[in-house]
């Protein structure tokens, strides 16, 4: 196989990337980029792999949640609890009432980037039709739909940097400061979610630690931190190749090929090339092409990896996409995340689950019961059943025990705001509340009072 570097998927076709007119502009945000200081540091990235290699083992449970499109303008302090506070409230009813420690990585501080399935769109404006671009995610360009907002910025590039930087420095803090203290659960109350059931396992929980604290048995500061991890869709590969950085193994071992070296070698980690822009990168449905850029770029790093399967995955794909891009067959590598829909799981699911036992390569397995199960409404709003969502994740749990192998986690498209985008749950969102508030850019997301509900649902799929 050729050699890998950071820039060695440039000689191979990349799709979804956006034509920039000013080569010289994105240079200089690029090389701006590359002098910027690491998000996160590659310890965080092997612990995480070092979970989600339990996880993959059956000792945790993986929840990857958040926006479709993270958005420029929600990087404010309400909006980044509230992310926050619904994973949180997710974990601990998954840990709780599913048996299972939670492993918790957020679509945030970097998920600026979006596939989409044309390259321009018709939009109404004024009582004429135009003909747009369409909006590829902040980082690219803006979801106004003016012909000056869809151009494609290179100076989004630094904005989207500084935007992660600041969410994520917001969340390190809120974290370090106790936010996520199990003994103060009121910290992460939303207004809609204080369901019965919820302040029950809270009730349970607090009751727990009592008597674990008075056996002497748990140490306060285990409860008062928790592990947060970041992650988005590697996409805009100019993008993630800057924050690309060279990091030498705990003895300072190991030769660069080139890209920028960094000196964090007092930490215990290996050597090699990192993605120091998040923890954890996935590989969307519209990008895993074996011969692409996108798994050109990703075999090379050491984050744990994410790739998204949908109804095209074949189990021969599946088979050269894992020896590419874990060739060493290394736990915690790789999670295959399958978004087939209600409809179709049940067709595809099992021959993928057969093609990588015969790999024996060790996956986790985590279900996305969103992204096969968009609809569009009449009025032309992209929503999502509760019941559809719910279906895939219980047909995943069901597929996977029969074939004897396991759903190690789930990843939702959910915020903690009292959104109207999917339809359904005990909240009742019909049809026409929808537009009331509809504010995602892209995809539909679970509200906190759906999100909530659903892991109550999964943490009894879970016990079963
Ligand atoms: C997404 O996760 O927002 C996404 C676009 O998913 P997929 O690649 O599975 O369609
Ligand atoms: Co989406």
């Amino acid at each position: 196989m050729a050699v890998w570097n950071p820039h060695s998927w440039q000689g191979r076709p990349a799709a979804q990337q956006p034509d920039y007119a000013n080569p010289s502009e994105l240079e200089r945000c690029l090389g701006q980029l590359r002098r910027l200081p690491p998000l996160v540091v590659p310890e965080e990235v092997q612990r995480l792999r070092t979970l989600l290699a339990e996880a993959s083992a059956g000792k945790r449970f993986l929840l990857q949640g958040g926006d479709c499109a993270e958005q420029f303008k929600d990087c404010n302090a309400e909006a980044i609890a509230d992310k926050l506070r619904v994973l949180l409230q997710m974990s601990v009813v998954l840990t709780h009432s599913g048996r299972r420690p939670v492993v918790r990585v957020g679509r945030i501080a970097g998920q600026y980037a979006k596939p989409r399935s044309s390259t321009t769109e018709k939009v109404r404006a004024g009582g004429r039709e135009l003909d747009l671009p369409v909006y590829r995610g902040d980082l690219v360009n803006s979801l106004e739909a003016t012909q000056k907002g869809r151009k494609a910025d290179p100076e989004r590039l630094v904005q989207a940097y500084f935007h992660a930087s600041a969410t994520l420095n917001h969340i390190r803090a809120l974290i370090e400061g106790g936010f996520a203290d199990l003994h103060h659960p009121e910290r992460w109350e939303l207004n809609q979610t204080s369901t019965k059931p919820y302040q029950a396992v809270l009730e349970e929980v607090r009751e727990s630690l009592e008597f674990l604290e008075a056996l002497g048995g748990v140490e306060r500061g285990t409860l008062e931190r928790i592990d947060f991890f970041t992650s988005h869709e590697a996409l805009l590969l100019p993008f993630e190749e800057a924050l690309t950085r060279w990091v030498p193994n705990d003895e300072g071992e190991g030769q660069a090929s080139g890209g920028a070296r960094q000196g964090l070698s007092s930490l215990a980690h290996g050597g090699g090339y990192y993605n120091l822009g998040a923890h954890m990168l996935w590989v969307g449905e519209r990008t895993r092409d074996l011969e692409g850029a996108h798994l050109e770029y990703l075999r090379g790093i050491k984050n744990p990896i994410g790739v998204k399967l949908g109804p095209t995955a074949t189990p021969s794909d599946l088979n050269e996409l894992l020896q590419l891009l874990d060739p060493t067959h290394a736990p915690g590598r790789i999670t295959l995340i399958t978004r087939f829909g209600a409809g179709l799981i049940r067709e595809h699911l099992p021959a993928l689950i057969h093609a990588v036992k015969r790999t024996g390569h060790t996956v986790l397995w985590s279900c996305d019961p969103m992204h096969g199960n968009t609809v569009k409404t009449g009025g032309g709003l992209k929503t999502r059943h509760f019941e559809s969502v719910l279906s895939e994740l219980r047909q995943a749990f069901e597929i996977h025990s029969a074939e004897g192998s396991q759903l190690g986690g789930v990843h939702f498209e959910l915020t903690g705001e009292a959104v109207t985008e999917c339809m359904g749950g005990n909240v009742g969102v019909s049809e026409s509340d929808l537009p009331r508030a509809y504010e995602t850019g892209c995809d539909p997301r679970l509200n906190g009072a759906q999100s909530l509900e659903m892991a109550f649902l999964i943490a009894g799929m879970l016990r079963n």
